[in-house]
């Protein structure tokens, strides 16, 4: 299932946010979700807000120069990624990938390694529109569909 969202401004991309988390476990351990956008879409706008969600009260860096950034939260770990410098998905095992596995996991620049859309729950995609962006949330697993499902008050959302 695939759900689209305006989101005028930057409140609304953390109002998204706060809306996936409520629908996601509160020890989300082992989710992948995909985050696709041009540079300044907001991807890192909604993994912060995310974090922050689940109760993270510093700072988010951009993960652009580590490429990880781990977060501890309470009975979970989250990681903040970004893959915009990874060439192919051989370089996965360079980041340490597989200790990753059992965290909540939150991908920007998915697409330098196509392999991981296979084991992805949620994808989203987020476009420029106006003054805003347009979303667009995709289930890639049973539990993901199951989460769109549950989604609170997608009223300004329609669902092909
Ligand atoms: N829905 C939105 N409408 C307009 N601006 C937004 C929206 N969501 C986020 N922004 C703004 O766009 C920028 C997104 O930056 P960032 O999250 O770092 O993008 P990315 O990680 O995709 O490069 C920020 O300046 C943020 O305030
Ligand atoms: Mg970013």
């Amino acid at each position: 299932m695939t759900v689209k969202v305006t989101l005028p401004d930057q409140e609304s991309t953390e109002l998204l946010a706060r809306q996936i988390v409520a629908a996601l476990p509160d020890l989300p351990a082992g989710w992948l979700v995909l985050l696709e956008g041009e540079l300044g879409s907001g991807k890192s706008t909604f993994a912060r807000a995310v974090l922050r969600e689940y109760g993270y009260p510093g700072p988010v860096p951009s993960p652009t120069y580590t490429l990880v950034e781990p977060y501890s939260l309470p009975g979970f770990d989250a990681y903040h990624i970004d893959l915009y410098r990874i060439a192919d998905g051989g370089e996965l095992e360079f980041l340490g990938w597989s200790d990753l596995e059992n965290g909540l996991r939150l991908v920007e620049w998915p697409a330098r390694v196509p392999q991981l859309y296979a084991g992805s729950d949620l994808l989203l995609t987020l476009k420029y529109a106006d003054q805003g962006r347009l979303a667009e949330l995709s289930a890639q697993s049973e539990r993901g569909e199951e989460l769109i499902r549950n989604l609170p008050g997608l009223s300004t959302s329609y669902r092909p």
